[in-house]
């Protein structure tokens, strides 16, 4: 089994979420020791996509230009990645009610036509199967699960999308308001976490 991981906060040393990302992935090794895991840090930089590549995004691959598959090859690749998964990590603190941007620009880059999503007159649907996403989730003052959090329910969302749906949420949420205690429940909450089938 493999497992991708995706970090957003804008922090290193002093980021929760990426210490609970750290603390659940000893977790996950613990409970499936073959686990391999690939890391993304979308607050590196990922591009925003542009002209050149919406313009690519729904030609079939045949059809695109040496530009226009040139610009996709690094959307290409973070869909590769999304593909060979089975477990996916998301650390994703929360930014103005929502997720940072460089998490927008990471969901941007997979969410493809016909790699991760299809449409048809039968409407849209998933591409991706049997994935189980975590979502570690931090705030300072929004309560996660309440209707300033439109960051849970939009990642929700957007991995329903392109069909991950066994989405488990770990949140160390309203830090600035309670201090240290949501993290002892976020490391309660992963000490508990549900096995990867
Ligand atoms: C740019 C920025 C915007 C933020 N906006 C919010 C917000 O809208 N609501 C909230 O509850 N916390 C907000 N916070 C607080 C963070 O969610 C909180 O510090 C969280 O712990 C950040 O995750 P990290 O510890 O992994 O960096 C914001 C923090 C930053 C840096």
């Amino acid at each position: 089994m493999h497992a991708l991981v995706v970090n957003s906060s804008g922090r290193t040393d002093l980021s929760v979420s990426r210490k609970l990302v750290v603390e659940l992935v000893d977790e996950l090794k613990a409970k499936h020791p073959g686990l391999t895991f690939c890391y993304r840090d979308a607050a590196a930089g990922l591009p925003f996509v542009n002209e050149l590549m919406i313009s690519g995004f729904y030609l079939p691959a045949e059809l695109r230009t040496p530009e226009q598959t040139q610009s996709l090859a690094f959307s290409d690749q973070l869909v590769q990645e999304l593909q060979a998964a089975d477990v996916l990590i998301i650390g994703a603190p929360i930014y103005n009610f929502s997720i940072p941007a460089s998490l927008k620009a990471w969901v941007d880059l997979i969410a493809r036509a016909g790699l991760t999503f299809s449409f048809s007159e039968m409407g849209f649907q998933g591409l991706l199967h049997n994935k189980k996403a975590y979502l570690v989730v931090t705030s300072g003052g929004v309560e996660v699960g309440s209707p300033a959090d439109m960051a849970t329910p939009y990642l929700r969302l957007v991995l329903g999308f392109v069909g991950i749906t066994d989405v488990e949420v770990i949140s160390a949420d309203q830090l600035n308001l309670l201090g240290e205690q949501p993290i002892g429940a976020a490391r309660d909450a992963i000490q508990h976490i549900h096995a990867v089938a």
